[in-house]
């Protein structure tokens, strides 16, 4: 006999069941994207210009690639590595992300190594700029750039423009020494001088004493490397150690000279000439619609070089999807993301299949007043710059 009991409990169980098909055939339409930032603590302007270019891509290109839903996972390291390799695998394990991305500065970047390789998932890096991150994991692949490939065109610069004895300061840490090593390598082989090499910490840095050093050395610049969201304290101390006044040219990677920070350095940042990727004045349709739809979404906040970061990253996304036809197998999307190549707001760019890394412009610019506004305003081009730490191992 059949009871009123077993009929229940035989539709619950039906409707369970059509509960995890719905479930399941929700994930499969569905690509997970875990975006870990420093959103809190010293590094957070990183975070914020990072998730805000990401979700820009979002706003001008819908959320859905090769059919399949794109879902945003953003979460707060607050710049901590220990933090940032947990909730890495609680993203993995918990919320079954597909992609890891974001990773505000190189020890978080790292990580991160030991859990794509376990899991077999794709880390796409949208800030930290050591050149060797990508060569600890074959998952890692870059869209932000390499302190290597934004120094060496400084050099020549320098080089070139009656610039002779140089003191470099860099943050004391990954990226930093990259600058150090390749901006003097490419200066000395050039017949430059390096005076002084100063190494500043990263945490809660006061540049006075520094500084007071360089102005002592008398050189005809100085090279400096500082993490995005510290040049406008730089900028001032800068200032008030009268190196202006000294004659001491001030040269640069972007990264000093960030574009949401520069109106709020001022007249003292006029001038000062830098290498790198991205700057919100570059001449381009992409870019215009790129800086509008930004400012737009984020009460006016100007991007920098780490929102064109997420944004790219994006799209490096979207496109291996589109490439595997929706694949979200680890190998299958790191395949389609080898040679990928685009156009972005910052120019032509491709992912060198050897090394994952971004091939890019680097632009020198210089700090301009342009309709009342401080802008890096590009000079000069160099043009598919490859990360040079990688060609030197490739020559090896
Ligand atoms: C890194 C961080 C930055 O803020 C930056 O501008 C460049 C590099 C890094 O930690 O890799």
């Amino acid at each position: 006999m059949i009871t009123r009991r077993m009929l229940m409990a035989a539709s619950a169980g039906v409707a369970m069941l059509g509960q995890t098909a719905l479930t399941a055939s929700a994930q499969e339409d569905t690509v997970k994207i875990g975006l870990i930032l420093p959103m809190t603590g010293p590094f957070s302007s990183t975070g914020r210009q990072v998730e805000a270019g990401a979700r820009t891509y979002m706003e001008m290109n819908g959320d859905t690639a090769a059919g399949k839903t794109v879902e945003l996972i953003v979460r707060d390291d607050a710049g901590t590595a220990d933090q940032t390799r947990r909730i890495a695998q609680e993203l993995v394990v918990n919320e079954g992300v597909n992609v890891l991305a974001g990773f505000g500065l190189t020890p978080l970047a790292l990580s991160v190594g030991p859990v794509l390789n376990q899991a077999n998932i794709p880390a796409v890096i949208m800030a930290a700029a050591t050149a060797s991150i990508t060569k600890e994991s074959e998952y890692y692949t870059r869209t932000s750039f390499t302190l290597p490939q934004a120094s060496v065109p400084v050099a020549t610069w320098a080089n070139e423009n009656d610039i002779n004895r140089v003191v470099t300061l860099v943050t004391d840490y990954g990226p930093g020494i990259d600058a150090e090593t390749w901006f003097t390598k490419e200066f000395t082989e050039n017949g430059g001088e390096i005076v002084e090499a100063v190494r500043v910490p990263l945490e809660n840095p006061d540049f006075a004493p520094y500084l007071q050093r360089v102005r002592d050395s008398e050189p005809d610049a100085v090279f400096v490397f500082l993490p995005s969201g510290v040049g406008s304290l730089f900028m001032r101390q800068f200032t008030e150690r009268g190196l202006n006044e000294a004659g001491i040219r001030l040269i640069a990677t972007g990264d000093v000279t960030d574009d949401d920070l520069l109106n709020e350095m001022g007249e003292p940042a006029i001038g000062t000439i830098t290498g790198h990727h991205y700057s919100a004045a570059h001449e381009s349709p992409e870019n215009e619609a790129f800086v509008e739809s930004f400012e737009e979404a984020n009460d006016g906040m100007r991007p920098n070089f780490m929102a064109i970061g997420g944004y790219d990253g994006m799209h490096l996304i979207y496109a291996a999807l589109e490439e595997t036809e929706g694949e979200v197998d680890g190998d299958a999307l790191m395949e389609a993301i080898k040679g990928l190549s685009w156009t972005s707001p910052r120019g032509p760019v491709s992912i060198d299949p050897e090394t994952r890394d971004i091939i890019q412009n680097i632009y020198m610019r210089e700090v301009e007043e342009v309709d009342g506004e401080l802008y890096n305003v590009e000079f000069e081009t160099y043009e598919a710059v490859k990360d040079p730490a990688k060609a030197e191992d490739s020559a090896e």
